[in-house]
């Protein structure tokens, strides 16, 4: 351990437990003494102990048992020899036999409603207990609850693409290519029915997983579900008021969720869906007009428009769901020009009513909460520190775009595990009262968390935007944590919780060269590179994970200590290859991240453009140590920038180098996908993943045939019909019937 990293900035003169505990697990020979030291009764008064006082969250991170999977560029997910895989459910799957089984042919008429939606992503299961409520004991049946990120691939669900002017053969997607021409209703109305939250029943026999069609516990949460708006209470009033739009003039509710990325699963048993790129779903058409300043600043930090597009425009932001029916509130909420005299009266706000986390209850149907209190950003995940009884709750969040922050989520309230079941009304307990803070990294390994609060002067006087008052903040979160002078990072995605040391876990999947040069890098934002073989330019194409540990491991922490765990790289990177990655676990873009609390592996998910030359992305399993297990090293980086060759160093924290024992690549998805959301039955015998966007270079259907896909995954092995890939969660077991990865 780095005496930067500990020693020397830690506030505490005496040794935490915390670090002897952690010291203790990446060395076997010490367990027996720690183990032997500590009763259970002792570690459970204890931060980063499970708070139900067993030791289960306290897993030995045992050897990796697998032989890794070579890189592949195979239509179909590989897997260790001893592993097989079955599919859960994909994109279209009815949830209820009163719609017909879905076509894979894009002649399906229903509104999508209640079909499994698109681009599945973020993924957890909620035990179903023999009185029909929540249960953290695997009973054989639970609601999975998936995200549909659901963007740019809504043409594989008309028979010849999506229409626009009446014209086929189209692909549109929310980043700036819609082509401006008017759209079908029932075409649109499946595009926002796909988008949003899928909750299914499924069931066990053995480790056989299955969907039940019909149960009542099958529904959708789609991009427009009515949902509650929640703040803190002293500061709701000033919150409803951002909210307030012809749908509901109070400002006390608002529709729907989008482009539902990460997500979070709450100590007492509800799933968070995080909000991630809504920002461009929205219009402004030519003619209309423009936003006042106030909002205008508002939406800039957000890349909302705020002036009609320009007469001469040929594309523009959305898909033109706002083009059926002007007098369709369904479609006309799309179009967040000012309309009306009042912004009551149109849907100017409509954009404040997205950038959050959304609770829903999988075992109830219960209306799902917007929690303002949480901050307004591109929300991915959401997740919980290691619960304390009697401890405020802190809830780790990072803000996916270029450059953007992590924050925490500290709870007013402290965690009582009575609470267990409750669910969204506990939520109002937990997640409306609270503090919201935004990470700084400093270059000596520490860091520190600013409370976005407008009592603060740096944000009561910012000059970049002007604050109204707290609930302010919270919606224009992203403002305040500039004003506070956070860390600007290589894109926040998920994050993770160790559950053997509560040490928290970032993936920063890549970052391009308008931003990361050899001069504009820092220490937790170290390299500044091309990519070896020039499939992804310049800047930080292959991304890392950092880690860090909060001070005392405390929720509350204002301080913490960091190391990067990770780097991504090819394994020819050469200097850009700081973790000495070797062919059996280079990976690039880590994106999602998630801790099997029965075996202690690190799985790591990847979203890449980089590698996919040579390998589609992947699963990789990973032992991983403690913060601060390393040692500080130099960066040599080296890019061209403008036209010459500039070069740099940059000092930086790194964990100690994993090999091949400790890190294998696992998983090799499907053509054109990434790899998503991640979840184990708690024996760690079966696991959960979901694959997204299969075929996703597909070309519009207007130029492809069925039979030109880039993917026809899953229907290439069997699963539904043959065709058009699909995005599907699928199921992972070991022949033998063992735990996966050990
Ligand atoms: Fe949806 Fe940030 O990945
Ligand atoms: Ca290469
Ligand atoms: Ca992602
Ligand atoms: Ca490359």
């Amino acid at each position: 351990m780095s005496d930067k990293l500990d020693t020397n900035h830690n506030p505490s003169t005496h040794e935490h437990f915390q670090d002897v505990l952690a010291r203790s697990l990446s060395n076997p020979s010490r367990r027996g003494v720690i183990r032997g030291g500590f009763g259970l009764a002792a570690l459970s008064t204890l931060p980063f102990v499970s708070a139900c006082g067993s030791s289960d969250g306290g897993s030995d991170a045992v050897a990796l048992g697998f032989t890794p999977t070579e890189k592949s560029l195979l239509d179909n997910v590989v897997l260790p020899a001893g592993y097989s895989y079955t599919v859960l459910h994909a994109t279209g799957d009815r949830l209820v036999s009163s719609i017909g089984a879905y076509s894979n042919k894009g002649t399906d008429t229903d509104d999508w409603s209640m079909r499994v939606g698109d681009h599945h992503d973020g993924m957890d299961l909620f035990f179903i207990g023999g009185n029909g409520k929540f249960t953290t004991q695997d009973t054989g049946r639970a609601v999975l609850a998936v995200n549909h990120e659901s963007s740019a691939d809504a043409h594989f669900f008309n028979l010849a693409g999506q229409t626009s002017n009446g014209v086929t053969g189209k692909k549109f997607s929310q980043f700036g290519d819609w082509d401006l021409g008017n759209r079908p209703a029932a075409e649109v109305l499946k595009e926002i029915n796909h988008h949003g939250v899928s909750l299914a029943e499924v069931t066990r026999t053995g480790n056989a997983w299955r969907m039940v069609i019909d149960s009542p516990y099958n529904r959708r949460v789609t991009a427009q579900t009515p949902v509650r708006i929640a703040g803190p209470a002293a500061h709701l009033a000033d919150i409803k008021a951002l909210m307030a739009t012809r749908f509901d003039r109070t400002g006390a509710t608002a529709r729907g969720t989008l482009n539902n990325c990460g997500h979070g699963i709450t100590p007492w048993g509800t799933y968070l869906a995080c909000e991630e790129n809504w920002a461009a779903y929205f219009s402004m058409p030519k003619g209309s007009n423009a936003v006042d300043a106030k909002l205008a600043a508002s939406r800039a930090r957000y890349g909302v428009a705020s002036t009609p597009l320009a007469a001469t425009a040929t594309t523009g932001s959305g898909q033109g769901w706002h083009t059926p029916d002007a007098n369709d509130d369904r479609f006309a909420r799309w179009n967040v020009s000012a309309v009306a005299a009042t912004a009551a009266d149109d849907f100017r706000n409509e954009p404040n009513t997205f950038g959050y986390n959304v609770e829903i209850d999988p075992l109830s149907n219960t209306q799902s909460v917007k929690r303002v209190a949480m901050g307004r950003f591109a929300h991915e995940a959401a997740v919980c520190g290691l619960p304390v009884a009697g401890k405020p709750l802190a809830f780790y969040m990072g803000c996916d775009s270029r450059n953007e922050y992590i924050y925490k989520f500290v709870s007013a309230a402290n965690w009582d595990p009575a609470d267990v079941g409750g669910g969204v009304s506990v939520g109002d307990k937990y997640l409306n009262e609270g503090k919201l803070y935004a990470a700084k990294f400093n270059a000596d390994g520490t860091g520190a968390w600013l409370e976005l609060s407008i009592a603060n002067p740096l944000v009561r006087d910012y000059t970049g935007y002007a604050f109204a008052n707290q609930g302010d903040v919270l919606v224009n979160a992203r403002h305040a944590a500039t004003a506070l002078g956070a860390t600007r990072m290589d894109r926040p995605e998920w994050g993770a919780v160790n559950p053997a040391n509560g040490e928290i876990y970032f993936a920063l999947t890549n970052n391009s060269n308008a931003n990361r040069t050899p001069t504009k890098v820092d220490a937790v934002n170290p390299r500044a590179y091309a990519d070896v073989d020039g499939k992804k330019g310049s800047g930080n194409p292959n991304g890392h994970i950092l880690r860090f540990r909060e001070t005392g491991g405390l929720s509350t922490a204002s301080t913490c200590v960091w190391d990067i765990f990770l780097f991504g790289a090819e394994e020819d990177a050469g200097d850009a290859n700081v973790s000495k990655l070797t062919a059996k676990n280079s990976f690039s873009s880590p994106d999602g991240l998630w801790f099997s609390k029965s075996t202690g592996i690190c799985w790591i998910q990847t979203d890449d453009g980089a590698m996919t030359d040579e390998t589609n992305c992947m699963l990789l399993a990973a032992i991983p140590g403690t913060v601060g297990d390393g040692g500080k090293v130099t960066v040599n980086n080296s890019m061209t920038v403008s036209g010459t060759v500039v070069t740099g160093t940059q000092e930086t924290f790194v964990g100690a180098a994993l090999g091949e024992a400790k890190l294998r690549r696992f998983l090799v998805a499907p053509k054109g996908a990434e790899v998503t959301g991640l979840t184990e039955s708690p024996d760690g015998k079966t696991m959960f993943v979901c694959i997204q966007h299969p075929g996703e270079n597909t070309p519009a259907l207007g130029t492809a045939s069925e039979f030109t896909f880039e993917s026809q995954w899953p229907g290439n092995t069997g699963y539904g019909v043959t065709g058009r890939p699909r995005s599907a969660t699928i199921v992972i077991t070991r022949t033998d019937g063992g735990k996966i990865g050990v």
